[in-house]
């Protein structure tokens, strides 16, 4: 019916396909030419960033969280797990040393963890942004109201990450418990921009009950919200989750999507994720030169980055953990990119802070 290069090259020059195009492209993926499709995501990458890979460095400093998401190994039934809880203090020391390495991005993870009030993650955005002004504060600690975000915003923080997980309802659905809805996770990325952050979001590769159609849906919908950044990366089955015997997903599918995101979106930051790395050791290499261009190595205490296991065997998380940046450093190098310590910001112009 259509010629799936001919689809690529067209992804290329117009930044967009039909559903119809989606589904055939996607579904015939295995006769698309790898070799042009990665060349054309890189060159796009590099019109917008150079030969740029952006660092952004990760705390995880609570693993503690309300929801049970069936896919996550820090659900709240799981009680198989050591909870552990940074203190301020805590934080801005493993800042500290991230400012001190380098980084200047500063990303804030958690579970929903309610101990932290509004006020106590306000405190700690603006102690941060007080010490080191040229750093940008990413959180990533879920949904919470309009009220809150703009706190937060108020506060100092520049970028939320909230991945969207599915496009589809009655898939978002089934990934998660009741309590939790499709609608109330759109409307908190709609909160999010509208406040003015760069919003992230973004799914899992190959989730449990994730139809080549269904990706189709998920290439319009990150078309349609235009964020600034999309995190992708396979899925991990974890063993003390409902989820522990379902099937991870592919590198080949993850570093497919990530061009045709990178073709897409042309702007878009794309971190070559951790859980790429895990499924293979040079996961997050090939994702870079499938368009990726952002790295989040790992800055939380090494005491407790075991414990922040959203799946089985995930990497850097042991003795040499905490040699990240170096490691990470050649592994950049090694395909020909720089690793940079700049904030980087999207350039997507309609994500200039107001
Ligand atoms: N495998 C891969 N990614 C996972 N995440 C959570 N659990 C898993 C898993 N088992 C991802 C989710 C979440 C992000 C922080 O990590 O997409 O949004
Ligand atoms: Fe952590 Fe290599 S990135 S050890």
């Amino acid at each position: 019916m259509y010629d799936v290069n001919k689809l690529v090259d067209k992804l290329y020059e117009k930044t967009t396909l039909s559903k119809e195009e989606w589904i055939y492209l996607i579904k015939n993926r295995n006769d698309v030419d790898k070799e042009h499709l990665f060349k054309l995501a890189r060159d796009r990458q590099q019109e917008y960033y150079g030969k740029d890979v952006y660092s952004r460095g990760l705390i995880e400093f609570s693993n503690y969280c309300r929801n049970n998401c069936l896919y996550c190994g820090i659900r709240r039934d799981n009680t198989n797990l050591l909870r552990y809880r940074l203190t301020k203090d805590e934080i801005l020391e493993c800042a500290k040393e991230g400012y001190r390495l380098g980084y200047r991005t500063i990303v804030l993870q958690s579970g929903e963890d309610m101990h932290y009030t509004d006020d106590m993650i306000c405190d700690i955005v603006s102690s941060i942004k007080n010490l080191y002004k040229d750093v940008a504060i990413t959180l990533s600690i879920g949904e919470k109201s309009y009220e809150s975000y703009q706190k937060y915003y108020d506060a100092g923080a520049d970028r939320y990450l909230l991945r969207h997980e599915s496009a589809v309802e009655k898939h978002y659905e089934s990934l998660h418990p009741k309590q939790m809805s499709f609608k109330g996770r759109i409307k908190c990325i709609k909160d999010l921009k509208e406040i003015g952050y760069q919003v992230g979001c973004g799914f899992m590769v190959n989730a449990p009950g994730q139809k080549d159609e269904y990706l189709a849906d998920e290439m319009l919908f990150l078309k349609e919200i235009d964020p600034a950044m999309v995190g992708i990366g396979p899925f991990i089955p974890h063993k003390d989750t409902p989820f522990k015997n379902e099937m991870a997903g592919t590198l080949d599918m993850t570093i497919f999507l990530l061009a045709c995101i990178r073709l897409s979106i042309p702007s878009v930051l794309l971190p070559a994720t951790t859980a790429l790395g895990t499924i293979s050791p040079i996961g997050r290499e090939l994702g870079i030169k499938a368009g990726a261009n952002v790295v989040m190595p790992n800055l939380s205490p090494v005491r407790v980055r075991k414990l922040y296991e959203l799946y089985d065997n995930k990497i850097c998380t042991g003795d040499e953990a905490a040699q990240c940046i170096g490691c990470l450093k050649g592994r950049i190098e090694s395909v020909g990119y720089n690793l940079v310590s700049a904030r980087g910001d999207s350039k997507n112009p309609s994500y200039v802070r107001r």
